[in-house]
């Protein structure tokens, strides 16, 4: 389970407009969009210096812009800065923008100690730091302002384990029953236990192994929510969904509201397809 940052790095700069289309394509990416944003606005201030580290495409970006004071974006893909970049133009968002970086978040070191009141990490960059996880939230602290506070999102091992079903079991076909059992047991993908040959090389999570990484750093915990969680059923119900999305405005938007409300029980926090944490710096 070492990090391989190349991999990445080829793996986003290959995407084309697959991550800006993601979070709008379908009835799932956007429930999973509207619990990230509804966050976003609650934790990010007018008078905020945010620093959006794993931005991709800029989904989030062009929300972000609009609720802080300064934005800084990065991202380890000069792919999806660029994408990011150009689409903020289209937008007429990108002069609001300090800056655009191409950096890992494992060494974020053109950045000052203290520097942002909030820092956004969302859509799973730690979920492919593997061995580094450490590195990682110690930089996202080490840029951060004490009290200030940072929106973390990962992948959820039973989000991807209920999303990604018919593939899973596709896979233990291939890969035999050891490496299913490997992957479900640990979350991870890395390659030796798992050989998939599309080295998507991550750890999906359990919010207790968050509970026990945080716990190692000198932060509180404020806020823990799952996020896609209506999306985790069949294609037949996924169909559905998008029908009333498309249809019944009314009722969608009621889907929207339980979506952010029951993404915030504990009993659901690791069942949606990401888990998200907002931690404060102590
Ligand atoms: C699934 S995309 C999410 C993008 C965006 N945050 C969103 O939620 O729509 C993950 C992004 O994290 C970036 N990333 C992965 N590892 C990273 C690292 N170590 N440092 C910085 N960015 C990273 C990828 O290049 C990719 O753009």
């Amino acid at each position: 389970m070492v990090y391989k940052p190349d991999i990445v790095k080829k793996r986003y700069d290959n995407y084309g407009d697959r991550e800006w289309k993601r979070l709008e394509q379908d009835a799932n990416g956007v429930l999973l969009y509207e619990v990230h944003k509804e966050l976003l606005l609650r934790y990010i201030k007018k008078s905020d210096c945010v620093l959006e580290i794993g931005a991709g495409s800029g989904r989030y970006t062009k929300d972000i812009v609009d609720i802080c004071s300064e934005l800084t974006v990065a991202d380890i893909s000069s792919h999806q800065i660029e994408f990011n970049k150009q689409k903020m133009k289209e937008l007429g968002k990108f002069d609001k923008i300090k800056a655009f970086h191409v950096i890992d978040m494992i060494d974020m070191n053109i950045f000052e100690d203290d520097g942002f009141d909030n820092v956004v990490c969302i859509g799973g960059p730690l979920s492919y730091l593997m061995d580094k996880e450490k590195d990682g939230v110690r930089e996202l602290l080490r840029v951060t302002k004490t009290g200030g506070t940072i929106i973390i999102g990962v992948m959820s091992i039973i989000g991807a384990f209920s999303y990604y079903f018919n593939e899973i079991v596709h896979e233990k076909n291939l890969y035999g029953i050891d490496a299913a059992k490997w992957a479900l047991d640990t979350g991870l993908q890395d390659g030796i236990h798992y050989p998939s040959p599309k080295q998507h090389y991550c750890h999906m999570f359990r919010s207790r192994e968050l509970d026990k990484l945080f716990s190692e750093f000198n932060v509180e915990v404020i806020e823990k929510s799952s996020a896609g969680l209506l999306t985790m059923v069949d294609d037949f119900e996924n169909a559905r969904l998008a029908k009333v999305r498309q249809e019944d405005s009314e009722m969608w938007d009621l889907i929207v509201e339980k979506e952010i409300e029951f993404t915030k029980y504990p009993g659901t926090l690791d069942c949606g397809m990401n888990i998200i944490y907002v931690i404060k710096k102590l």
